[in-house]
């Protein structure tokens, strides 16, 4: 029977196995029906009034309150709305390309300093996250980082124990109204073009659902950004012919980044909840059950990805994984979080040619959020 080590160890040919029996069934370990298969993925992806986001099993929104992550329907729309619109593809790079790029030649500048040896994913991989997030809302000025990470921390910890069924930590509650604080003290003071204060500013959100969406905003996009450029870097590096390959060609890099998210999806897994009585793919689903899709088992089914355990730069339609998933709750940040390791990845080829995996380093990991623990690199 699956396990839950499995499935945070090494999945996917315990995910291959499950899906060549059919792509959807019962998992005892998880208590719900996993979803293997791409075609059955978006099934329940784009079927919000079957499989919704809106139960109070759902961790995030016991943490944070209601937000766009937790409602669907007409509610989800007024929550998602005020803040669409500046993620879209052609404003992202217009709005963030500069400042990302100097974030990254700053992290670099620092690694350069230290010698010819670095961890990527502290010296990297988290500071680019984070700060892209504090200045997509405008907080870079007036919040200390150490700070904003300290309540990250408390946060992601009291929805993970939520999620294993214990009540929301007293941490959890005080950092989010410390965050609470510091994002209403920002709109009174900030910058007026900023992201929060515009959705501040548009109709149908009161103060409070703004606090919540960018508590959702930030956190989405800081731990599973980190994990994304982490993979990439492990994905390039782990085979040296690829980090050469994108070195020597960086027009690549963009085709190495959406093939690394097929392989391994930063978010492994998102969750959804039947409403009734359903078939998927021909599976039944009892009504009220949790249904969890496996993005990470979606993106390696061959029905739509030909050989799907290898890493293919010259793939076709290589944006057709769901490492954002797809629906209503398709991520909202997608193209920055692309913009960030693009960049990211761009210097690093550019400013260490020859860098160079540690023998041993771990690679991803984990149930929900997959990435390795640390990415130990030298160069010469
Ligand atoms: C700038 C970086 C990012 C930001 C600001 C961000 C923000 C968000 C937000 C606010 C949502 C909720 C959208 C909604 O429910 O309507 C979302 C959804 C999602 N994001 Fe991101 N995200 C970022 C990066 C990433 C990355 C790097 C990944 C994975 C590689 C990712 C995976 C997802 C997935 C799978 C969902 C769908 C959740 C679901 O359907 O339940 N995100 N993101």
């Amino acid at each position: 029977m699956l396990t839950l080590e499995q499935l945070a160890g090494d999945p996917h040919p315990h995910l291959a196995a499950l899906r060549s029996r059919a792509p959807v069934a019962w998992v005892p370990a998880l208590d719900a029906y996993l979803v293997t298969g791409w075609a059955a993925a978006i099934e329940v992806l784009r079927d919000p009034a079957t499989f919704t986001v809106d139960d109070p099993r759902f961790s995030t929104a016991r943490v944070v309150g209601p937000s766009m992550l937790s409602t669907d329907g007409a509610e989800h729309t007024r929550h998602r709305d005020p803040f669409a619109a500046t993620f879209r593809p052609g404003l992202v790079a217009e709005r963030f390309g500069a400042a990302v790029d100097e974030i990254v030649q700053r992290c670099l500048d620092d690694v350069v300093t230290n010698g010819s040896s670095a961890e990527l994913r502290s010296a990297l991989a988290g500071p680019l996250a984070a700060a892209t997030m504090m200045h997509a809302l405008g907080l870079d000025a007036g919040v200390d980082r150490a700070r904003l990470l300290g309540w990250y921390r408390a946060i992601v910890e009291s929805v993970s124990v939520t999620s294993a069924g214990r009540p929301t930590t007293a941490e959890g509650a005080s950092a989010m109204s410390d965050l609470d604080a510091a994002l209403r003290g920002h709109v009174a003071v900030g910058d007026p073009s900023s992201l929060l204060s515009e959705s501040m500013r548009g109709v149908g959100l009161d103060p409070a659902e703004v606090v919540s969406n960018a508590a959702v905003i930030m956190f989405g996009g800081i731990e599973t950004t980190e994990g994304m450029l982490l993979n990439v870097v492990w994905h390039l590096l782990h085979e040296p012919d690829r980090f050469a390959a994108v070195r020597d060609h960086p027009g690549l890099i963009p085709a190495a980044v959406e093939e690394s998210l097929r392989l391994e999806p930063a978010a492994a897994v998102v969750d959804r909840y039947a409403m009734r009585d359903a078939a998927v793919a021909g599976t039944e689903v009892a009504g009220g059950a949790q249904v969890t899709v496996s993005l990470a088992g979606a993106n390696r089914d061959p029905a739509e990805f030909p050989d799907p355990d290898r890493f293919h730069l010259n793939r076709p339609r290589r944006r057709r994984h769901l490492a954002f998933a797809t629906g209503p709750h398709v991520c909202i940040g997608m193209d920055l979080a692309r913009l960030e390791v693009v960049s990211a990845v761009t210097a690093l080829a550019d400013r260490f040619p020859r860098l160079r995996l540690v023998n041993g380093a771990p690679g991803p990991t984990g149930l929900v959020f997959r990435k390795p623990e640390c990415l130990p690199v030298v160069w010469d």
